[in-house]
């Protein structure tokens, strides 16, 4: 099965992804991951994208595209993937209808004002990348991964000034996608705001996995 996150920056696209990833065994995507290993390892692509990151915009179509493409040809991929943080723009959408057969929309909604609340209490791991939340989703010894033991960091990007441009570029370029996959039938709506137990047991009512 092939599954696309959709949702604005903090709705819980990571957080729902790590669950799928368990109940479906398939690898989760996401650009934002791929996006910060570059920057981390400050290849080419990563210089170029750091500065967009930063400033909350998006990093180009090109890019992206080509990034994932590379990915989906790993061989984990092989009965599917679940998209996170990708498609955002509508060439994306596009693109990505190309390559593969999308199964699945999940739409998180989530209101701007909880969002800015989430940013500020997300650390995630520095290593594998797993996300906590400082009250509703701790690690079980503060400021460490309880999956790989490495410590947790604040995202650069979770500054409130660059969450507020994050959600303006959401709302602009990223959302339309919700008509372009409503107009194929593949889009699900949930809601975001429960806690993490909640959203788990909506993601599996939707797949049907409950
Ligand atoms: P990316 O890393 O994809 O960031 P994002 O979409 O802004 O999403 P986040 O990772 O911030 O949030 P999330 O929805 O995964 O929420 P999470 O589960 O962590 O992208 C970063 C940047 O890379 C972009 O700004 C752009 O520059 C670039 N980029 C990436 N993809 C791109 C693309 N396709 N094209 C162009 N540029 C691209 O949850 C948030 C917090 O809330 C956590 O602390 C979590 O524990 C907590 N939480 C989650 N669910 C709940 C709940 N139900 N109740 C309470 N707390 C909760």
């Amino acid at each position: 099965m092939t599954l696309i996150l959709l949702g604005a920056p903090g709705a819980g696209k990571g957080t729902r992804a790590e669950y799928i990833m368990e109940a479906l065994s398939i690898p989760s995507i996401s650009t934002g991951n791929l996006l910060r290993e570059a920057v981390k390892n400050q290849t080419f692509l990563g210089l170029r994208a750091k500065d967009l990151m930063d400033a909350g915009k998006l990093v180009s179509d090109e890019v992206v595209v080509s990034m994932v493409k590379d990915r989906l040809m790993e061989p984990d991929c092989a009965n599917g993937c679940i998209f996170d943080g990708f498609p955002r723009t509508l060439h994306q959408a596009e693109e990505l209808d190309k390559i593969t057969n999308v199964d699945m929309v999940i739409s998180i909604e989530v209101p701007d004002e909880v969002i800015e609340e989430r940013m500020t209490g997300r650390r995630v791991c520095q290593s594998c990348g797993a996300t906590y939340h400082i009250s509703s989703a701790p690690p079980k010894i503060a400021d460490v991964c309880d999956k790989c033991g490495d410590a947790l960091i604040v995202r650069e990007d979770d500054s409130p000034e660059v969450v507020r441009q994050r959600l303006h570029t959401y709302h602009e370029q990223s959302e339309p996608l919700k008509g372009y996959y409503e107009a194929q039938g593949k889009l699900r709506m949930i809601v975001g705001t429960g806690t993490v137990e909640e959203g788990q047991k909506l993601i599996a009512k939707v797949l049907g996995i409950e």
